[in-house]
């Protein structure tokens, strides 16, 4: 346990002090409104200090930002990745749907294999933070998304800072937080397809907690393809999970990005909304993941 003495440690279940002056600090003026997280930006490519600054607080205070800048449609991957080098999140996720670059490109696709995974359908997305299926060393620290065209209707996502959902959980049952932190609490099983294993099981905890001491959420709201540890902590603790995030919390955003704008996030709890496209309106998204967390936050 080197380089922990001294430090703040809101997260140690053993620590109620750190937790209390933390968990206050947080609460205090916390935005509940989405309007409040919502940042004008004139060029994402250069930020002035007064924009980077705006969007630099919400992400300290909330995990999360959205940007609106006058890109509109403009599909050139520059703005998202040079928006996002400019918080210090370069080190980019090459996941298996993502272009050579790192960026994926969230659309309708029909007919290749992408069609088999829902981020590439028009379906809805239960809840989850991003990478979650990844390895313990690949983990996804930080998010961004980016919109080129919105949808005909739909499309909404659902936004919840991860240390929101700590706080619930361990103000509601500390033994949650307990069971949630355990080493190998949520497995993925293998991905196989066509007798090939694409992706062997990985099992992981829910909330860990990083070498810099930030906070780091891995979860998944689906209930096929995932198996919990079989306890009935574990249980109680995903159930109040779920509830919370099927409640109506006032902690809870929710944005339908338009043209130009966009999120960044430390990997938020987040999920979509079925949607559905026109011969005018074909939703599209850019999908940036990053080893990184925002820097500085
Ligand atoms: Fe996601």
């Amino acid at each position: 346990m080197k380089n922990i003495v001294d430090k703040f440690l809101p997260f140690d279940l053993g620590n109620e002090a750190d937790y209390r002056a933390w968990r206050e600090q947080k609460l205090l003026a916390y935005p509940t409104r989405i309007e409040e997280l919502i940042v004008e930006i004139k060029n994402p490519q250069q930020l002035t200090s007064a924009e980077f600054e705006a969007l630099h607080e919400r992400c300290r205070k909330t995990n999360m930002v959205i940007y609106a800048g006058p890109t509109g449609s403009d599909p050139d991957k520059a703005i998202p990745k040079s928006l996002g080098k400019q918080f210090g999140l370069t080190e980019l996720d090459c996941n298996m749907g993502a272009d050579d670059d790192g960026v994926t490109s969230l659309k309708v696709v029909e007919g290749k294999w992408r069609s088999g995974y829902i981020p590439y359908t028009n379906r809805p997305i239960h809840w989850h933070t991003d990478g979650y299926y990844n390895l313990p060393e690949r983990q996804i620290h930080g998010l961004q998304l980016h919109c080129v065209s919105a949808a005909a209707s739909g499309g909404e996502n659902a936004l919840l800072d991860h240390e929101i959902a700590y706080i619930h959980l361990r103000d509601t049952n500390p033994d949650y937080i307990r069971a949630l932190m355990a080493a190998n609490v949520m497995t993925i099983p293998p991905n196989n397809e066509n007798g090939e294993q694409l992706r062997p099981a990985r099992s992981g905890p829910v909330f860990s907690v990083l070498e810099d001491g930030s906070l780091h959420m891995r979860y998944t709201a689906r209930t096929r393809s995932i198996e919990w540890s079989p306890d009935p902590v574990t249980r109680a603790a995903v159930e109040a999970l779920n509830d919370f995030l099927d409640s109506s919390s006032h902690y809870i955003y929710r944005a339908t990005l338009q043209p130009g704008q966009g999120l960044i996030s430390n990997n938020v709890l987040h999920d979509r909304s079925g949607f559905d496209d026109d011969d005018e309106h074909t939703r599209q998204l850019y999908r940036l993941r990053y080893y990184q967390r925002i820097a500085g936050t």
